[in-house]
């Protein structure tokens, strides 16, 4: 029987026809109309005026940290719970992040905790480079009140929208603070195998990010730079695969929510066992579906879970490990209530993200299966 894997990448269908028709244009060179294309329609999905399609969500990431002037010793507010990516993009300019703990309502960072620490570092002089949120699991982030504060201080607000392109919020994923970041790779729900964007409204700096992404080369003939570059825009071949991808992006999207709803049902009558909230004032696309164990009172815990979907060769992996928890992190301050409960090293103890992606009847069959003999187990001891 097949492995079933968490997010494996989907095929619309129509990408060899895309790719075809590039090749035959002859457009295998990194710019081309695939590329400008791809760019209007993802400004079009995150409701943003540009997009600059880039080679990673890290990339895109580092563009905007850079271009916003995080540098040596600058202190960026990160959400702990995320992705690494997110830090490392800071640590690439030689800024400092500084962990925000989650809410328990969304898993993302805690927008009044974050609205606090603003406030805090406001009085003593001392107000970050930027501030990052991260839209989790593919549910964008409570951000409203961040994003105004920010503004009112002129401290850059990026989106790290890497895992929730086509989810809104009263608006979309990536189009909130001044710019938002995607990821492409290959797990995410739309791929080019490997592809990132940038999403801004503001002209300028759409145009910075292009210039740094393309080695800072100044417009004229000769090569000429006058600052450090980046080699990080996509390739038109890649852009005309993303095109065929994006094209299905509402399905992909009902078919994540529909596994979510799914697994809502299956485990709603399990004590201990909640599936992570989706914030009603907004529509994730539920790109990986996460579930919380309360082991005391589940009788089980996450490893159990993990390890009872591996039994059938499903595959299923604890929620992101808190950058605050990483070695490479050691010493980096937590924001949040409780130093002793962290909402994030309690998701991380308690969490595991379930297979999300495509799947038929038979693959919800096995999941159904197997998480039914851990629960029963239980309930017969
Ligand atoms: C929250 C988050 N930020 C950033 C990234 C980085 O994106 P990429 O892998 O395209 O560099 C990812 C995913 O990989 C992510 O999940």
């Amino acid at each position: 029987m097949a492995r079933i894997y968490l997010s494996p990448p989907e095929l619309s269908g129509s990408e060899l026809a895309a790719l075809s028709g590039a090749l035959d244009g002859g457009w295998i060179a990194p710019i081309g109309p695939d590329l400008d294309g791809f760019e209007s329609d993802l400004a079009l999905v995150a409701g943003r005026r540009y997009a600059v399609a880039v080679s990673s969500g890290t990339a895109a990431l580092h563009l905007l940290l850079h271009a916003c002037g995080v540098t040596d010793g600058s202190e960026v507010l990160v959400p702990s719970l995320t992705f690494v990516a997110t830090a490392n993009a800071v640590r690439y300019c030689g800024g400092h992040p500084v962990f925000i703990d989650s809410d328990d309502d969304t898993w993302c960072a805690d927008e009044d905790l974050l609205l606090i620490e603003l406030e805090r570092r406001r009085q003593a002089g001392r107000l970050p480079a930027a501030v990052v949120t991260v839209d989790l699991y593919g549910q964008v982030a409570r951000c409203e009140s961040i994003a105004a504060r920010c503004a009112e201080l002129g401290v850059p607000l990026i989106e790290d929208a890497a895992e929730a392109i086509g989810a809104t919020r009263g608006a979309p994923a990536g189009s909130f603070g001044i710019a938002g970041a995607f990821s492409f790779n290959g797990n995410k729900l739309i791929t080019t195998s490997g592809g990132g964007a940038v999403v801004t409204d503001d002209e300028d700096l759409a145009r910075r990010v292009r210039h740094l992404a393309t080695q800072a080369r100044e417009p004229v003939l000769h090569y000429e730079h006058t600052e450090v570059g980046f080699n990080y825009r996509m390739s038109n071949l890649l852009a005309a695969f993303g095109r065929a991808q994006l094209s299905t992006l509402e399905q992909r999207i009902a078919r994540r929510r529909d596994i979510n709803a799914w697994y809502r049902t299956l485990l709603s009558s399990t004590p201990g066992v909640r599936v992570m909230p989706d914030d009603p004032a907004g529509r994730p696309i539920n790109w990986l579906t996460c579930i919380e164990v309360d082991p005391l009172v589940a009788g089980f815990s996450s490893d159990d879970v993990i390890a009872a979907l591996a039994t059938d060769d499903i595959e299923a992996r604890p929620v992101w490990k808190p950058m605050h928890l990483q070695p490479l992190f050691a010493g980096h301050e937590l924001v949040c209530r409780d130093p002793d409960n962290a909402v994030s090293t309690r998701l991380f103890e308690r969490g595991v993200c379930l297979p999300s992606g495509r799947m038929g009847d038979d693959g919800r069959a096995r999941i159904e299966r197997a998480l039914r003999s851990l629960i029963g187990q239980v309930t017969a001891s």
